[in-house]
């Protein structure tokens, strides 16, 4: 069974209404090209000024940093990973294991603004992006697992990665990364899971804990 990798609280936006009439985001705002629809901190820092929640809004870099990391993996080509990503907004989606994410940023960023709008990303024949309808409770109770993982550099630390993955491979995993770069887990998520692990004694970007997660499934059950 798969390894279920969900990346929470990605700052992955549109472009809030009330700050859409600030200089900083008309410079660069167009409603003919998607990239330029959706919140970034490097552009709109100074627009964001008095948005709540800020330090973790506008920051579709790290998302795509984690996203390049999975989807790359040994473990997503041998179809063992499950992907989602639950925005700041709550929205949950789904990556088909055969997207290929753009490498280029912009083009990225357009991707994930035309997901937004559309709800979902799809081809003649294929769905590559689909929208999740529910909390990330429901998602999370559709795995039928106890084995739900928060990764956090104030949980437990593990001192040898052969400690995560015991149990055999048919064994639903749930991991959860934060997809933010400061703060921590809002406290509704800290319910979800007694399981607060760190990897490590160090602060971590969220695109190394992912590499490191999935590169310790791999290893647990000889996927290479
Ligand atoms: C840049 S950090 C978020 C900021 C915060 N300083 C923290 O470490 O929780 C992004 C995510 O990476 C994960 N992370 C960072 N350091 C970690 C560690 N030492 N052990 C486990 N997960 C870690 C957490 O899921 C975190 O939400």
């Amino acid at each position: 069974m798969p390894l279920i990798l969900i990346l929470f609280e990605c700052g992955i936006e549109l472009i809030p209404k009330n700050i859409r009439d600030h200089p900083a985001v008309k410079k660069n705002f167009s409603s003919r090209i998607y990239s330029s629809q959706l919140l970034d901190n490097t552009l709109h820092f100074s627009a964001m000024k008095n948005l709540r929640n800020r330090e973790k809004r506008g920051r579709p870099d790290i998302t795509h940093s984690c996203l390049l990391n999975a989807l790359g993996s040994p473990l997503n080509n041998n179809g063992n990973l499950k992907l989602y990503i639950h925005t700041i907004n709550g929205k949950i989606f789904e990556f088909n294991p055969e997207i290929r994410i753009a490498r280029n940023y912009n083009r990225f960023k357009g991707l994930m603004a035309k997901m937004l709008i559309d709800g979902s990303i799809v081809t003649e024949n294929l769905k590559l992006i689909s929208s999740f309808k529910g909390t990330l409770k429901d998602l999370i109770d559709k795995f039928n697992t106890t084995k739900v993982y928060l990764f956090s550099s104030k949980g437990s630390l593990i001192n040898d990665y052969k400690q995560l993955f015991t149990e055999d491979i048919l064994t639903n995993y749930v991991t959860i990364i934060g997809g933010f770069q400061k703060s921590s887990f809002s406290k509704n998520i800290l319910n979800l899971s007694e399981n607060l692990i760190s990897i490590s004694k160090y602060p971590l970007d969220a695109w190394v804990v992912t590499n490191r997660i999935i590169t310790y499934y791999e290893l647990t059950y000889g996927i290479l």
